[in-house]
């Protein structure tokens, strides 16, 4: 029943929060997101209970700083175990491509496997008209992704409403993690550029991200089932 393409964001303080979500969502999930918030309250024990519990690790801390920086702190989290970790594309090339070496290097080193490395392009919160940069959101988007992808990351985090523009551009193996998520009907938040899941699978996302479509429901179990019910029949 799991697909892995379901990717849920675990944005709570607390530890007993995650657990208790985690318990009652059981085999249907495989994949959690853990992000600052939870991050800089719990520390690595929550990386270590989900594994535990045999779940995959999205370790979304989204570094951005200058390139030895930002490939130090990667290899202190790649200890940590996660299957995905990820940095802003906006920190440019020569940042990326050295955070891509240091993780393959350490990695070897320590023989153990490397997590996937993946870029933020822009925010799923920000919308054109907040929008700051030269060229518009969907170029800058596509830029980054290219950028990425040259410096040997393994994919980008982008909205749903950009998948298919980057799998035109980056190729089929290059990884298309979308959050933005919002079932038709639902709260959209502080979300702006949002797609259905079936949308985001189709314009070619391989994972999607959910947080308070799940989290924030009545019944997060019975959610959590109509969307890979609905990703399924894509
Ligand atoms: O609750 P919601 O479904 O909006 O949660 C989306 C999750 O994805 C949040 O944890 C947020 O930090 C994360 N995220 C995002 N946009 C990005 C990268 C990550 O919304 N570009």
């Amino acid at each position: 029943m799991a697909d892995e393409r379901l990717i849920v964001a675990l944005d709570f303080h607390k530890l007993a929060d995650v657990k208790n979500l985690v318990k009652d969502l059981g085999d249907s999930v495989v994949f959690y997101k853990v992000g600052m918030e939870l991050f800089y309250s719990v520390g690595a024990e929550v990386v270590d209970w989900l594994k535990s519990q045999n779940k995959k690790i999205f370790l979304d801390l989204k570094l951005h700083d200058i390139p030895n920086t930002v490939a130090g702190g990667l290899c202190s989290l790649m200890k940590l175990g996660a299957d995905i970790l990820n940095v802003h594309a906006a920190g440019g090339f020569t940042m990326m491509k050295t955070a891509a070496e240091a993780l393959r290097e350490e990695s070897a080193k320590m023989e153990i496997a490397k997590p996937k490395l993946i870029a933020i392009t822009i925010l799923t919160s920000i919308n054109q008209a907040e929008w700051y940069g030269a060229q518009n959101i969907s170029e800058q988007v596509v830029s980054f992704a290219k950028i990425a992808q040259d410096a040997g990351l393994d994919g980008v985090v982008a909205s749903p409403q950009e998948a298919k523009l980057i799998r035109e551009n980056c190729g089929e193996k290059f990884l298309i993690v979308t959050p933005g998520i919002r079932p038709a009907g639902s709260d959209i938040n502080d979300q702006s550029r949002i797609s259905t899941p079936a949308a985001a699978i189709k314009n070619g996302a391989n994972y999607l991200v959910v947080g308070r479509p799940i989290r924030a429901a009545d019944n997060p179990k019975l959610a959590t089932e109509k969307i890979l019910a609905e990703i399924s029949e894509v």
